[in-house]
């Protein structure tokens, strides 16, 4: 049987527009990203060499992995542009005023 439940990962306020802060779920990175779309979670490691995305540039929806370039659509983790090919795991997120909790799926 498959349980939703959201955790409370971080604070909007906390987080200035354009920029990110990557935080642990379960041992896992996630990267929270506050951008002019909304805020979105993605795996916090490029699909390209599996290095942090944080500290990339955000335009929009889009980050720039800081290391080799490549682009990500934050909405979907899609892939953009090289040297990645593989799309990022992206995360849902849920707003409460201002405190921001990513969804994280458990088997039992
Ligand atoms: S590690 Fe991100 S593009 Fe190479």
């Amino acid at each position: 049987m498959m349980s939703d439940e959201f955790i409370y990962v971080a604070d909007i306020t906390d987080i200035e527009i354009n920029q990110s802060q990557s935080v642990e779920l379960d041992g896992k990175p996630i990267l929270i990203c506050h951008t002019t779309k909304g805020i979105f979670a993605v795996e916090d490691k490029c699909s390209h060499a599996d290095i942090p995305l944080c500290g990339g540039q955000i335009i929009d929806n889009f980050i720039t992995c800081p290391v080799h370039g490549a682009v990500f659509d934050l909405t979907d983790g899609s892939v953009q542009s090289p040297p990645a090919f593989e799309d990022l795991e992206t995360f849902e997120v849920q707003i409460e005023g201002t405190s921001i909790s990513v969804k994280k799926s458990i088997s039992e």
